[in-house]
């Protein structure tokens, strides 16, 4: 299978906060690989923004380097990193100061698409916007790209949203969750939306539960002061998960195009009962040895932030009534695994005898670190010796499934920065969409604040606390292995 490569036109695409570990591990290693793949435009340009003094060789040096740390060897071809590099600029500017917004005007071109990152501290978003209007710099057709944490409730995210809305329309505004960019993903819309075999299955009547899992094994690391305002409710459930869980559940939208696809995810998010007490486990992972524990990573020995979280949630509506969706996510976990596993109900009866043929089926798409999907099926085990059944996967890796060019899988990034030049808002976060996604979740965060829950602890490299497993346990159900 050959997958096509068709270029994007002509842009500029500003990086503020070019310097940042953002910019260097992520967007422009990715646009190296899509200009190496041939879809990134001989014409195009992409500029650094940040405060720090420099010339275009010294940036262009810096980026570089990120290319050869964070490209795959095989895809690092010296001539190509520098053509690529011919095409990126740098201009020093400080976003809330009036300096520099000069150069950056006559660096962009009116002619061409523009494009504006704000991979910078979500402080800066509103200072940003307001300048690039004042400065003449954002065009009417003009996108800007920002990324998370966007709002950590809903007044914040309502108020980030107005200051946006001052200088940009809604259909300029592309809000990235990277976990929408991811391949597997947007298979998710293309299986249950391209096959008649599994949409007629995709509801109650049908599906036990559904598991969404990102786990990490890493601990805070040098983002201890912001994760511990923050907490992996915040960080991960209210954005990444929430998404994940809206195109699991979401309907058929009428065409796959942007507004259809958003406003079926937002009925989703409205459709979320309030969650209960006892339906959610927090957890913080302890020391062990002379590593660190939570409270000391984050430096706050009274800390009551979660590291850790597991929930189950209820869809109020016809398709999803009685079948719960449990989410969990945390650090220090025993490996790094995304993943959603639809879990099917056993057959109604078993003619093969009480043990055997009622084992459900299990639908795994992995988001990270292998992308692909599995589906658990029940077959007889080969050989005579009577009927004996076995559950194997049918394995759709796609690095294998793919051939050559599955290991060409782009990047969430570079497959979102893309489509933010081609203008398509799909795999983007309405302002509706984020707020109501708050709106769910403020009062989830008020209830153990107010009561003053304190997190269960966890040992590093495990599956988290024992309540998470109790959690599961109670409804007679179990969760999946984390598993690379
Ligand atoms: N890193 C990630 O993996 C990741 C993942 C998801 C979301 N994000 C979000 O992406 C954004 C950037 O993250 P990051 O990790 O790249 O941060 P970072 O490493 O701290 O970089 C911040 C960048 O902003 C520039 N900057 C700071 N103040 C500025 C100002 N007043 N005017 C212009 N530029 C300014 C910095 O350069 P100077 O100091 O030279 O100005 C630097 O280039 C944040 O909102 C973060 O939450 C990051």
């Amino acid at each position: 299978m050959v997958s096509r490569v068709i270029p994007v036109d002509p842009f500029d695409l500003v990086i503020f906060g070019g310097t940042g570990d953002l910019a260097r591990r992520k967007i422009l290693p990715g646009l190296y690989r899509r200009f190496l793949a041939g879809q990134m435009p001989e014409e195009a340009r992409v500029i650094g923004a940040a405060r720090s003094e420099m010339s275009d060789d010294d940036y262009r040096a810096m980026i570089g380097q990120s290319i050869r740390e964070f490209v795959a060897r095989g895809k690092q071809d010296e001539e190509a990193i520098g053509k690529f590099l011919a095409r990126v600029h740098y201009v020093a500017i400080d976003a809330t100061g009036e300096a520099g917004w000069k150069a950056l005007k006559a660096a962009t071109r009116k002619d061409v698409i523009q494009v504006v990152y704000f991979s910078v501290a979500p402080s800066l978003f509103g200072p940003l916007a307001e300048r690039l209007h004042q400065k003449g710099i954002a065009c009417a057709t003009c996108r800007i790209v920002v990324e998370k944490p966007f709002g950590r409730d809903l007044a914040t995210a309502r108020a980030l949203n107005g200051t946006l809305a001052e200088h940009f329309h809604e259909n300029q505004i592309y809000r990235i969750d990277h976990y929408l960019g991811k391949e597997t993903v947007q298979n998710l819309m293309a299986v249950r939306f391209g096959n008649m075999l599994f949409e007629p299955l995709w509801n109650a009547q049908y599906v036990d539960h559904i598991q969404i899992t990102a786990a990490e094994t890493v601990g805070v690391g040098g983002r201890g002061s912001y994760y511990d305002k923050s907490g992996a409710m915040r960080d991960m459930v209210q954005n990444h998960l929430m998404q994940l869980l809206c195109l699991i559940a979401m309907e058929p939208p009428s065409q796959f195009e942007p507004d259809a696809v958003r406003d079926e995810k937002l009925k989703v998010i409205r459709a979320l009962d309030p969650v209960a007490p006892e339906e959610i486990v927090r957890g913080q992972y302890q020391p062990n040895g002379a590593a660190p524990g939570y409270r000391q990573d984050v430096q706050n020995a009274e800390s009551l932030t979660e590291s850790f979280i597991a929930m189950r949630l209820h869809v109020s509506n016809w398709r999803w009534k009685g079948t719960p969706f449990y989410l969990r996510t945390g650090k220090k976990l025993k490996a790094r695994a995304s993943e959603i596993a639809v879990v099917f109900k056993d057959p109604p009866h078993s003619i093969f005898g009480q043990q055997e043929g009622r084992r459900g089926n299990v639908l795994a798409i992995k988001l990270q670190p292998n992308e692909g999907m599995t589906l658990r099926v029940t077959i007889k085990e080969p050989g005579p010796g009577g009927m004996r059944l076995v559950e194997v996967p049918l394995d759709m890796s796609f690095a294998e499934a793919l051939g050559p060019n599955g290991t060409d899988i782009p990047d969430a990034y570079e497959r979102l920065v893309m489509d933010v030049v081609r203008g398509n808002q799909t795999l983007f976060m309405r302002d509706d969409e984020v707020e109501a996604a708050w709106a769910w979740a403020d009062p989830v965060i008020a209830g153990w604040e107010e009561r003053g829950d304190r997190p269960c602890a966890y040992e590093p490299g495990s599956a988290g606390p024992e309540e998470a497993q109790i959690l599961m346990h109670r409804d007679g159900r179990r969760w999946r292995e984390i598993r690379e």
